[in-house]
């Protein structure tokens, strides 16, 4: 037996089995150099469909198709060896029905070898979630603000404000639970919301804009990094000023470039 123990890819149940124990630490990615640089340093590895926003360009991420989350997911896959790969399924590609939502996550988890997807709802998906994780499909669930709906909600708003919001959001958690998640991300909601559903079920809870009290936390990778310069969110801390390097390093190579600086002699053969 060789003396370097290899260090294999963690599955669905280490993440499952981190609650109570370890917080679970969660970043998107949506290519194969990006996943390599993060891989190290989570547990999971998110293909979201918020790619649609930060590397489409579009104002929401309702045109998101399956082609482009598996292209996306797959790359992620091939730059990572040992973070769980979870993947979105996209707008309409499931919630018209189980049987939709099973071909979909078929579709993706063959064609990536990613681990498991991700679907947004509550008590409503529950039938879905039980449905696919009875036939070998792990589900992460996402509760709160579930930017897919951003038409029925009437925007990103915090969700869970009054009684009968947390209530229903409780309600979700628990449902989402008892259909075979094996965890639930909880998106913008009030703190004590997410707090009291963290205490509530026995999944960990993976939190954006939620509570510090999750059983971990996800950011969208390109926030983390900063690189937009436009509207923060106020659940995001940009840890690095990506979009100042960027564009100082375009505008030092522009320069070269017109001053014929660059290529110099060691640039050239
Ligand atoms: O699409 C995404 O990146 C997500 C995270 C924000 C949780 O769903």
């Amino acid at each position: 037996m060789s003396a370097i123990r290899e260090i294999r890819r963690r599955t669905v149940r280490d993440i499952r089995n981190a609650k109570g124990k370890v917080p679970v630490v969660c970043l998107t990615a949506h290519s194969a150099p990006m996943a390599k640089l993060l891989d190290p340093h989570v547990d999971l590895l998110l293909v979201g469909d918020s790619l649609g926003m930060v590397v489409y360009g579009f104002s929401s991420t309702l045109p998101v198709t399956l082609d482009m989350m598996i292209a996306h997911g797959a790359a992620v896959v091939r730059g990572s060896s040992r973070a769980v790969v979870v993947i979105d399924l996209p707008f309409a590609t499931y919630q018209e029905s189980p049987e939709q939502a099973y071909r979909s996550a078929a579709r993706t988890m063959i064609e990536t070898g990613a681990q498991a997807v991700k679907i947004e709802g509550g008590v409503e998906m529950a039938p879905t979630i039980r449905f696919l994780t009875q036939r070998g499909i792990p589900v992460m669930a996402h509760i709160g603000l579930t930017p897919q709906s951003v038409n029925t909600l009437g925007g990103f708003r915090t969700q869970g404000r009054d009684e009968a919001g947390a209530a229903a959001l409780i309600a979700d958690a628990k449902a989402v639970e008892e259909a075979g998640a094996f965890s639930v991300v909880i998106e913008g909601t009030v703190a004590t919301v997410a707090t009291a559903i963290s205490e509530a079920i026995s999944i960990p809870t993976i939190g954006i804009g939620a509570s510090a009290a999750c059983d971990g936390q996800v950011l969208v990778i390109d926030d983390l990094l900063g690189l937009f310069t436009d509207f923060t969110p106020k659940f995001v801390k940009k840890y690095a000023d990506l979009a100042t390097i960027v564009s100082g390093a375009a505008s030092a190579y522009a320069d070269e470039v017109k001053a014929r600086v660059f290529p110099g002699p060691e640039h050239v053969v």
